[in-house]
């Protein structure tokens, strides 16, 4: 029998390596990144409707009101296009768990999409291969690929062809997020301005994943990690707040009691940044640290999160609670 209510999670990503290339002619930029899903999730929970397609949202309340919840919320547009997909109708309702920051550069929006796809074809067992839900993927934004996907994969082409790679250990990341999100078209439009200035070099017409990171993630070696994180997002994300500079630069230099992040830098488009800790007690520290940092600045959190987890992927749906027996004697 077909399930009633599917549960599914959207985890965040960060680009551990984020090389951008010229633009192109479609307005996409080529991308070399490399991707790495974080247990910071969204939740959603997905049930068959009666009327027409809808999404309602709960979450942190000031986040919220920048998420469209008519047709352009990525979450129906990905039930649409499903729908369109099979040729028939799908309604659904989707109840969307907020926890990750919107417009905040951790793909939160690309991966609430990829669970709505997930969800949807679940819900009506579709019986859609991953082949051709990657692909629809790709359709509804460059990140949504990789949020399918999840673990640690490079990413090519405008980001939205993605190839899992090989990792060990586990990583684990303080993450200060912005009350006011960036726009990534933004971001990248101030990317084309500052390599419009004769004194930056033009970007490669077509980036690469180093070595060196593919090699330390394969290692699980965290300190060779932190030592390779690039975006070269960051020049422009840091233009549009030049606040954000100060916050970085104390979390690389920690203090005399706490060692400073093995890496630190903007996440994709931002303003989130993320300091990657080299254990559990060192994440702790740090995080306590930069709560100190940010203290009084407005509505700034510091998130800690493990990685990498799967991409989205269902959950198991609780039963309603029961009264606890009386005990017989
Ligand atoms: O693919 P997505 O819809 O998430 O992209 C949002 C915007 O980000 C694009 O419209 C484009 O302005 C910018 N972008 C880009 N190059 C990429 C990915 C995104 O310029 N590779």
């Amino acid at each position: 029998m077909r399930e009633r209510v599917i549960r599914v999670a959207a985890p965040a990503k960060v680009n551990l390596h984020l090389g951008v290339g010229q633009l192109r002619s479609d307005g996409y930029h080529s991308l070399a990144t490399v991707y790495h899903a974080l247990a910071l999730m969204d939740e959603l929970e997905l049930s068959v409707a009666d009327g027409p397609s809808s999404v309602s949202m709960t979450g942190h309340g000031s986040d919220l009101g920048a998420v469209p919840t008519g047709d352009d919320n990525l979450v129906l547009r990905a039930a649409h296009l499903l729908a369109e997909h099979v040729g028939r109708d799908l309604p659904v309702h989707i109840t969307l768990s907020k926890r990750i920051p919107v417009a905040g550069g951790l793909a939160g929006g690309s991966s609430d999409a990829a669970a709505a796809l997930v969800g949807v074809e679940r819900l009506y067992e579709l019986g859609i291969s991953r082949a051709e839900l990657l692909e629809l993927a790709g359709r509804l934004g460059s990140d949504v690929p990789f949020c399918l996907l999840g673990g640690t994969a490079v990413g090519s082409g405008r980001g939205e062809l993605v190839e899992s790679v090989p990792t060990a250990g586990e990583y684990g990341w303080v993450m200060v997020t912005d009350p006011v999100g960036l726009s990534t078209p933004a971001v990248y439009a101030e990317f084309d301005r500052l390599h419009a200035d004769d004194a930056k070099p033009e970007p490669e017409p077509e980036p690469v994943v180093p070595h060196t990171l593919l090699e330390a993630l394969r290692r699980g070696d965290p300190h060779q990690l932190g030592a390779c994180l690039r975006n070269d997002l960051q020049p422009a994300a840091l233009s549009l707040r030049p606040e954000l500079a100060e916050v970085l630069a104390a979390g690389r230099a920690g203090t005399r009691e706490v060692p400073g992040a093995l890496g630190a830098l903007v996440s994709g488009s931002g303003p989130t940044l993320v300091f990657l800790g080299a254990d559990p007690r060192h994440v702790g520290q740090l995080a306590r640290h930069l709560r100190g940092v940010v203290q009084g600045s407005g509505g700034r959190r510091v998130l800690i999160a493990r990685s990498p987890v799967q991409g989205a992927h269902r959950q198991p749906v609780l039963p309603a609670a029961e009264p606890v027996p009386e005990p017989t004697r």
